[in-house]
């Protein structure tokens, strides 16, 4: 099926029952279903929307294409769960059903108000020559999921900036609400502007001025900027398009920056240090993070990238959510690591240097001492041609996808590598679904997280050149 303007913008209520319980059942009996990743029923899901905690639960959104694998008419789709873990999904939905958000209720996050869930994201309209008019708005979500949109914008069209100007993340600094959102200046550069409740009000928000957190040139836009504080720190994570000083061979980079501090009256994140990458995977972007009410700073990342094809699109469905990630910083730097719930799916634990599971939904843990090399296969066949390899070679990570099953993306390689200190043990948690696998190291200070798309059967898993591995089947 070509995806023409035509059809991906299609208004909802006019897809045939049939095409939607065709493209539901492909979907559903697709090989690369996982089984302990959030992903959509059918068509694609990509950035994590208003993730956050009301009325006693998780709640998260995601940016959703229901009628294929395709980047068409967007809405919000929901989720919710007790423990990070088991998300159940309902049919709360954030629809493009006005005249400001015609074009796709695209990104945005969620803050608790009065006793209510604002839920801050940026309406996509275009007009009767396509031209863009990107709006930010708001609208209130009660404890029944019931979603009452404000009337008017909360923030127009901005003369400053084109028409990519989006993405709200609200938080709170000092018992005031802030806003930020990722632009395009009108000399096609990107920035992240910062905006402040006016009496902490979220219908009243007044521009700040553009956020300074780096010297090096952003690239042509920012998409979902994001802070949160960690061990009081603001930690930003931003994705900037089109910038060359990064040094990820992703189609666009998922970057953060760590500061020491958080001027909201200068728009500024006081002695930031270097931007970094935060993922070393082939498929990580648009990661939100969010203060839960203890103050943790939980995170959970798309993964998937804009304008890449993925072997699951003929069977409708494209695009999984990370698991939720803690971050925490040690010595400086950032580290991520899955919630401690996620010990909740081991049903069996045992160790082996070699194993073919029933099918892929394990966790492993591996050390790799410290001076030594060592070789894991994840995804392998009975002949051994096939597998996922991450090698481990001299202070180098390189995980290889190039004899993982379907090839994609090859424009940017197959490859990808981080460098470690090799002085020490090496710690490797691996978190194994049937088309993704979250890796981190050292307990979270490197991770790497990536779709891949193997042949039916290939379920080993072996490691070479270490003790044998602890692994826990889901
Ligand atoms: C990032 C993004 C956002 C936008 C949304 C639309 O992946 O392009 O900037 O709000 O996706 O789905």
């Amino acid at each position: 099926m070509e995806w023409t303007r035509e059809l991906r913008y299609k208004n909802y209520n006019e897809w045939p029952q049939e095409y939607i319980d065709d493209i539901l059942k492909k979907a559903e009996n697709s090989v690369w279903k996982n089984s302990f990743h959030i992903e959509p029923q059918s068509g694609l899901l990509n950035d994590p929307n208003g993730f956050s905690y009301f009325n006693g639960k998780w709640h998260l959104f995601y940016q959703h294409f229901p009628y294929g694998a395709s980047h068409g008419l967007k809405s919000w789709s929901h989720v919710t769960s007790d423990d990070l873990i088991n998300w159940q999904l309902d049919d709360i939905q954030v629809l493009p059903d006005t005249k400001f958000d015609s074009h796709g209720a695209y990104s945005g996050s969620a803050y608790e108000i009065d006793g209510k869930l604002f839920l801050f994201y940026t309406g996509n309209h275009r007009d009767q020559n396509w031209t863009r008019h990107p709006y930010q708005v708001g609208a209130l979500m009660d404890s029944n999921g019931d979603i009452k949109k404000f009337d008017q914008p909360l923030i127009n069209p901005d003369d400053n900036y084109t028409d990519h100007f989006r993405d709200p993340m609200i938080f709170e600094y000092e018992d005031k609400l802030y806003m930020i959102l990722g632009a395009q200046r009108k000399d096609k550069t990107g920035t992240v502007v910062l905006y402040e409740a006016i009496d902490n009000k979220i219908e009243n928000w007044r521009k700040v001025e553009e956020l300074k957190f780096t010297d090096l040139d952003l690239g042509y836009m920012v998409e979902c900027p994001n802070l949160v504080f960690v061990d009081k720190k603001p930690v930003l994570l931003l994705c900037p398009q089109g910038m060359d000083k990064i040094d990820s061979k992703n189609i666009y980079p998922q970057a953060y920056v760590i500061g020491e501090n958080f001027n909201p009256q200068t728009a500024e994140i006081v002695n930031p240090h270097d931007m970094k990458i935060l993922d070393y995977g082939f498929d990580v972007y648009a990661s939100q993070a969010f203060n839960a009410p203890n103050g943790m700073a939980l995170m959970t990342s798309w993964l998937g990238l804009p304008d890449i094809s993925y072997p699951t699109d003929e069977l409708g469905h494209q695009g999984a959510m990370s698991l939720v990630k803690e971050l925490t910083i040690k010595d400086g730097n950032l580290y991520q690591y899955p919630v401690k719930s996620v010990e909740s799916l081991r049903k069996n634990t045992f160790q082996a240097e070699k194993f073919k599971f029933e099918k892929n939904a394990y966790e492993t843990e591996i050390i790799v001492k410290a001076l030594s090399n060592a070789e894991i296969t994840f995804y392998g066949s009975d002949d051994n041609k096939q597998g996922l390899k991450l090698i481990l070679e001299n202070g180098k990570a390189i995980l290889d996808r190039s004899k993982c099953g379907i090839q994609f993306a090859l424009e940017y390689d197959n490859v990808r590598t981080f460098e470690y200190d090799n002085s020490k043990d090496l710690k490797i948690n691996a978190f194994v679904d049937a088309s993704v696998i979250e890796i981190f190291f050292n307990d979270g200070q490197y991770a790497s997280s990536s779709r891949v798309y193997p042949e039916a059967g290939n379920t080993i898993f072996q490691v070479k050149g270490t003790a044998p591995a602890v692994l826990h089947e889901f």
